[in-house]
Formats: C-alpha cells, structure tokens, sequence
C-alpha cells in the first residue's frame, strides 16, 4: 500500500479518481490523496465536507483474491488501521462504533466508504476511501451540514496533527493490516475491531427501518454484521440499522 501516490490539489472525490485509476489497470496498493474534495462522498449518497488543507481525504485500490461477499472484511482494516494512526500521532483514545464509524469523545472523527468493481465470483478491485478530520475547527462548519457530532483531531486533541505524519502512520498500518489479512484471513483484524469496539456484552437497541429490539451483542461475524442475542434467546444478525447503548 503506498507504492504509487498520486497527490492532487482539487478534485471532486479522491474515491471517483481511484476507481477510475483501477478500471484502466492500476495496480494494487495504488493510493490517491486530495487536498480537497469538491464532490466527497458519504456513504448512502450523502456528501462528505471536504475544505481544504486540514484533512485527509485518500482512497486505496486494492485487489485481493476474494468473494465480493467477503468484501465487507476490508472495512475493518481501514477502521482499525485509522484508529491505530489515531493513536500513534494524538494522545486520544479513539472508539470505534459499528458499523464503521470512528468517534472520539462520543463525535464522528473520520468516514470510510468502500467502492467495490466485483463478479460474480471475483472481485476485480475494491477502493478504500478514507477522510479523517484532523485540523478542522468545528466553529467553521454551519451546525446544519453535519448530520452527526463531529469533530477533528486538533478539538479533542487541542494540537495541530502533522499531515503527512497521519498519512504515513495511515498507509504504514494498512499495509500492514493487509499483508496479514491477505495470509490470516479477517479473523485478527475482526478481533482487533471487537475489542476497539468495546460492544462485546453491552446492551444495545438496534433501529431498523420497521423494527426496533433491544439485545446483548455477542460480536461480529465475517461479514460485518452484529450479532445481538435477544431477551428470547434468538441470535439476530444485524447487517443495517442505528445501535445506541442502554
Ligand atoms: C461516511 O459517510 O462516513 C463516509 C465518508 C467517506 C469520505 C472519504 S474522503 C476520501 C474518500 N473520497 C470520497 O469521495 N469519500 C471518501
């Protein structure tokens, strides 16, 4: 991961650019890092903030030999290896809330949105799309653009985080984390993600469109889904929805 970077000034999503880049043949561990999105993208097709010269906004193509099904695995090495960068350039304790979400102090701090070119069998290639806030001021964004708590590494943190210090920490614990997925399977990194997650044996309510239950997560199974073991003793298997502790 990191062998080619491609650095832009502006573009409209550094995801758009990386999947691009992939479909003509780009190679794996191919990264594309902006200094500022005009079109980022959120997940369920929100957009994502992008000013320029405070975050991170970075996309990684990578090509593992694996089932478009088992794809999900690979959200749990960018939420774990932003978590470890986290922690090797700040002195805070980031949290990580399922699905993907990396909090600090209870605020949204980061976003990771995969793109995936699949078969049916096989994925072609997968675009990790990463964006960390870490020299935003809060003050700057109007209250109405944000639909979560958010925050930046710099308001928690109180001190500015070097850029290129993050990004290399970022890419170091990726490839990493990626070297020994391709080897172990997601079976250490999922542990990783469930013990940073700190959800194993708490009591949640999951809101799902039409339902809402409340259970004791048991983990996360492969496919990134929550396993929530209800008063009645059936294990649901939760793939969407809000999870608030009670
Ligand atoms: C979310 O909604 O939480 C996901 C946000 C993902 C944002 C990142 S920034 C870099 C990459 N390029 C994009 O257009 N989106 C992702």
């Amino acid at each position: 991961v990191g062998s080619s970077v491609i650095c832009l000034k502006e573009t409209d999503s550094t995801n758009s650019v990386a999947f691009k880049m992939a479909e003509e043949g780009a190679p794996e561990g191919t990264v594309v890092i902006a200094d500022t999105q005009s079109a980022g993208k959120g997940r369920l097709g929100r957009i994502w903030l992008s000013p320029p010269g405070v975050n991170l906004y970075c996309s990684v193509v990578l090509r593992p030999a694996i089932a478009p099904v088992a794809a999900c695995q690979l959200t749990f090495l960018s939420v774990v290896a932003v978590a470890r960068a986290v922690e090797r350039c700040t002195n805070l304790k980031p949290q990580i809330k399922w699905p993907n979400d990396i909090l600090i102090n209870g605020k949204k701090v980061a976003g990771l949105l995969n793109e995936m070119n699949a078969e049916t069998e096989k994925v072609n290639f997968v675009v990790l799309g990463i964006g960390v806030n870490l020299n935003l001021r809060m003050a700057v964004i109007s209250e109405g653009l944000l639909r979560h708590p958010a925050t930046s590494l710099l308001e928690e943190g109180g001190e500015e985080v070097d850029r290129l210090r993050f990004t290399r920490a970022l890419l170091e614990e990726l490839d990493q984390l990626y070297d020994n997925f391709l080897v172990q399977g997601d079976g250490p990194v999922r542990a990783e993600w469930l013990a940073r997650s700190a959800i194993k044996g708490r009591s949640v309510r999951v809101s799902q469109q039409n339902r809402e239950f409340s259970g004791v997560v048991q983990g996360v199974d492969s496919f990134g889904a929550l396993l929530v073991l209800l008063g009645d003793g059936t294990l649901e298997t939760v793939l969407s929805g809000d999870v608030a502790f009670i």
